[in-house]
C-alpha cells in the first residue's frame, strides 16, 4: 500500500482501471471500511484519502478536536487491500490566497446547510479538488450524510464530471447508533442515550407503515420520543422529499426523514428512507 502526501505525485500515479475512491477525514470506523470494501470489490484499484478539511468546519466547530489517528487508519486500510492512501497537507490543498469555491445551491439551503453555514461550500470544494487530483472512475459515499450525498451527486451532474457516485448504506452499532467518528465525543452516559436517535427514525417509519401520511404528526411523535431523553436537544427533525430535500407536509409515496441532535459535546445526524 502506497502512502502519498504530495498532490503532484498523486496526480501522476497510474491507477488500475476502473479505480474507486473513498474520501474520508480519517479516524476510520466500520462505516468507512464498508465503503472501502465495496470499492475494493468493485474496482481494479482503490484510493482512500485522509484529510480533515478545515474549510467545511465553521467557527467554533470541532476542527481542532476532530479525532485523528493516522497510524491506526493506515493499518486498517492495509488490511483491506487498499492500493493508495492520499494524505495531503492543508497548506498544499489551500495555499495562501486560495479563493476559488464550489457552491451547490438550492439543496444546501436547508438542514445541515442552514445550521452550518459554509459547510457544503467547503465539502463541495474539497471533493472536487480531490476528484481532480485522484481522477477516480467511481467514488463511494455513505448515506448517513444524506444531504452531502445529494450535494455531491448534483455537483457531479451539473459540472459534467465523469465519475460514478455510489451511495452506500449507513453502518450501525448493534444498538442502532449510526457509526460516526464524532461518537467518540460521547461520555458513557450519553452513549447509552444515543440509540434513541435511530429509534425515533424507526418510529417515524413505523407510523408511515401504519398509514400515517401527515408529516407534522410523524415529526411530533418523533420529537416526543427524543425529548423523553433530557440529555438530547433537537436541532431539526425533517420529513423531506428524498431528491430535492424540500420539506413535505404530506407523504405521498417517498420521503426521507432526517434528524440532527446535540448530545453533550457531540452533534449527531442520522436519516431513514420512507418507505
Ligand atoms: O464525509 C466526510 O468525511 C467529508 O465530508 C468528506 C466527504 C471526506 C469531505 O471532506
Amino acid at each position: 500500500m502506497k502512502v502519498i502526501r504530495e498532490i503532484d505525485e498523486m496526480k501522476r500515479e497510474k491507477l488500475g482501471r476502473p479505480s474507486g475512491f473513498v474520501p474520508t477525514m480519517g479516524y476510520l470506523h466500520d462505516g468507512h471500511l464498508s465503503l472501502v470494501r465495496r470499492s475494493v470489490g468493485d474496482n481494479s484499484s482503490t484510493v482512500v484519502s485522509i484529510f480533515v478539511n478545515p474549510t467545511q468546519f465553521g467557527p467554533g466547530e470541532d476542527y481542532d478536536r476532530y479525532p485523528r489517528d493516522e497510524g491506526r487508519d493506515l493499518s486498517l486500510l492495509e488490511k483491506e487491500g487498499v492500493d493508495v492512501v492520499f494524505i495531503p497537507r492543508a497548506r498544499d490543498m489551500y495555499p495562501a490566497g486560495f479563493d476559488t469555491w464550489v457552491e451547490v445551491r438550492g439543496i444546501t439551503d436547508r438542514l445541515e446547510g442552514e445550521k452550518r453555514p459554509g459547510h457544503f461550500r467547503g465539502v463541495a470544494t474539497v471533493v472536487l479538488k480531490l476528484f481532480n487530483i485522484v481522477k477516480p472512475d467511481r467514488a463511494y459515499f455513505g448515506e448517513k450524510d444524506y444531504q452531502q450525498l445529494l450535494v455531491i451527486k448534483k455537483m457531479v451532474r451539473e459540472l459534467d464530471l465523469d465519475i460514478e457516485i455510489i451511495p452506500c448504506p449507513t453502518v450501525r452499532e448493534e444498538d442502532g447508533l449510526a457509526m460516526s467518528s464524532r461518537n467518540t465525543y460521547l461520555t458513557p452516559e450519553e452513549r447509552k442515550v444515543a440509540p434513541v436517535i435511530y429509534r425515533s427514525l424507526l418510529l417515524g417509519r413505523e407510523l408511515y407503515m401504519k398509514g400515517e401520511r401527515d408529516a407534522g404528526v410523524i415529526k411530533r411523535e418523533m420529537e416526543r420520543l427524543l425529548c423523553s431523553e433530557p440529555l438530547i436537544s433537537i436541532d431539526y427533525i425533517s420529513v423531506s422529499d428524498p431528491d430535492t430535500l424540500a420539506e413535505l407536509s404530506e407523504i405521498k409515496d417517498r420521503a426521507r426523514i432526517l434528524v440532527a441532535v446535540r448530545l453533550g459535546k457531540a452533534r449527531l445526524i442520522d436519516n431513514i428512507a420512507i418507505p
